[in-house]
């Protein structure tokens, strides 16, 4: 457990903004990744649209969360982050939502059971439609487009009609996001989630995963707790039928965002009701830039992906930014270093963090630093790589004395192969086989439950270590 309790010193040069915020007052700064709209009535009639439709989340929510988050932040609980790199409005369907799911529900019970305590359920879903790209335009030939970007901005297939940034996109979104949560909603609700009913959320695959016994184990020592705590209760328990799931995306497009950027009753300043804990992404996190600028000025709890260029004064900066009160649960850092560069990128960091009594939940994704491209032009990463990066994570948190409180991944329900190794061995030759992702490579099922399975362990380590001490 850290110890930041302390009201925070405000360094020379860390002072907040004393720019008056609006949803709007990100427009006079920098907005990196923007999309080129061409038809600006378009675009107009799209924004005006968005912000009379009804929002997808409620603030309540988002305070239960932002309390959960806090939680998370003293040791009390443990966030699962989690889902796709990028939805797709195809994708929009059924089994893949549901297996989405299946997948969080299990690796959230293998880290209940080894860790015991609660998990906060966080999906990268109902609206991560839009992506961050390194190059503006993409070359085939003698053909240059302008990059997809997200099927919030454009459409992927290599023709200048589909590349061409449509407004429209925006609406039809905003309503996928609506159908993915509203099943989402449906399925959480009781039977489905319903921890009496495993065998609801088993995947098709379990029974031939290397981990299949383990996972078996663990969910009948699950089902001896439920019956044991009715039992004691004298009925069923109605706790025990739903479980509770929350949303996130990286708000990248800040006209859009802004649209659903509503004032509530009872409520005072403003929430971003596009969904529960919106990110700001690597490439977006300067802390001069527009996003930053409209992240200061809502209520939900809100996270930043932080990679291995920035230094700690910088960071610094943007917490004075973002979350100037210190309040708990406001704000997460995401660490993507990659397994080469988090030894020597972390530390300083986390003790700089430390030192000015900054309240931080810490997270580990050890998917974005740990791409790689084969010599095929196939895009990768090796299941042993965002092991390490997630074992080193816990290593390098305890020698600081901070708390690694969470994870964020990219990680499929589906029995897809786009990363490399695993208990399977999945190699060059597998990746062929069933390569769907159109952005980044995801862990699939089994590779997700191997991970859980390895934090357990790791903490489990990690604790023992402390005990002996
Ligand atoms: C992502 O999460 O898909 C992403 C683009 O991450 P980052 O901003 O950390 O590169
Ligand atoms: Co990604």
């Amino acid at each position: 457990m850290n110890t930041m309790t302390q009201n925070p010193r405000r360094r020379n040069g860390h002072a907040a903004s004393t720019r008056t915020w609006s949803p709007q007052s990100w427009q006079a700064l920098p907005a990196a990744q923007q999309p080129q709209y061409d038809d600006a009535v378009a675009l107009q009639q799209a924004l005006e649209e968005l912000s009379r439709l009804p929002p997808l989340v409620t603030s309540w929510e988002i305070l239960a969360l932002k309390q959960q988050l806090a939680e998370a932040q003293e040791g009390r609980r443990f966030l699962l982050q989690a889902g796709d790199c990028a939805e797709s409005f195809a994708d929009c369907a059924s089994p893949r939502i549901s297996n989405q799911l299946k997948v969080l529900l299990q690796m959230s019970l293998v880290l209940v059971h080894g860790l015991q305590m609660p998990v906060v359920r966080v999906g990268r879903f109902a609206g991560q439609y839009a992506k961050p790209r390194s190059a503006d335009t993409e070359t085939r030939g003698d053909l240059a487009l302008p990059s997809y970007r997200g099927d919030n901005v454009n459409g992927i297939e290599f023709d200048a009609a589909a590349r061409r940034a449509d407004p429209r996109r925006l609406v039809l979104g905003h309503m996928h996001s609506a159908l993915t949560l509203n099943f989402v909603r449906a399925l959480t609700e009781g039977g489905f989630a319903d921890l009496h009913h495993p065998e609801y959320w088993d995947l098709a695959w379990v029974e031939h995963s290397p981990h299949a016994a383990e996972y078996r184990r663990i969910v009948a020592d699950i089902g001896d707790a439920v019956r044991f705590m009715e039992t004691l209760a004298g009925g069923p328990l109605a706790s025990f039928s739903r479980v509770e799931f929350y949303t996130s995306h990286e708000a990248l497009l800040l006209y859009a965002e802004q649209a659903l950027t509503r004032e509530v009753p009872r409520q005072s300043g403003w929430f971003n009701l596009s969904t529960h804990l919106p990110w700001i992404g690597m490439r977006t996190a300067a802390p001069g830039g527009a996003h930053a600028e409209y992240f200061r000025g809502i209520r939900n709890p809100i996270a930043v992906k932080v990679g291995p260029e920035v230094k700690a004064d910088q960071l610094l900066r943007l917490i004075d930014l973002l979350n100037p009160a210190n309040e708990p649960g406001r704000l997460t850092l995401i660490h993507r270093m990659g397994a080469a560069r988090i030894a020597d990128a972390l530390p300083a960091l986390l003790q700089a963090v430390r030192a000015e009594g900054r309240r931080v939940l810490w997270v580990c994704d050890p998917m974005h630093g740990n791409g790689e491209t084969l010599p095929n032009g196939v895009k990768t990463r090796r299941f042993a790589n965002i092991r390490s990066e997630i074992e080193q994570s816990f290593e390098v948190h305890a020698a600081a004395g901070t708390r690694l409180g969470g994870v964020h991944l990219e990680l499929t329900g589906e029995n897809v192969t786009e990363c490399l190794g695993g208990a399977r061995g999945l190699d060059e030759s597998d990746l062929a086989r069933d390569y769907r992702s159109t952005v980044d490579p995801r862990l699939n099922y089994e590779q997700s439950l191997e991970l859980a399975l390895t934090v357990v362990q790791r903490v489990r380590q990690n604790s023992a270590a402390a005990t002996q001490r």
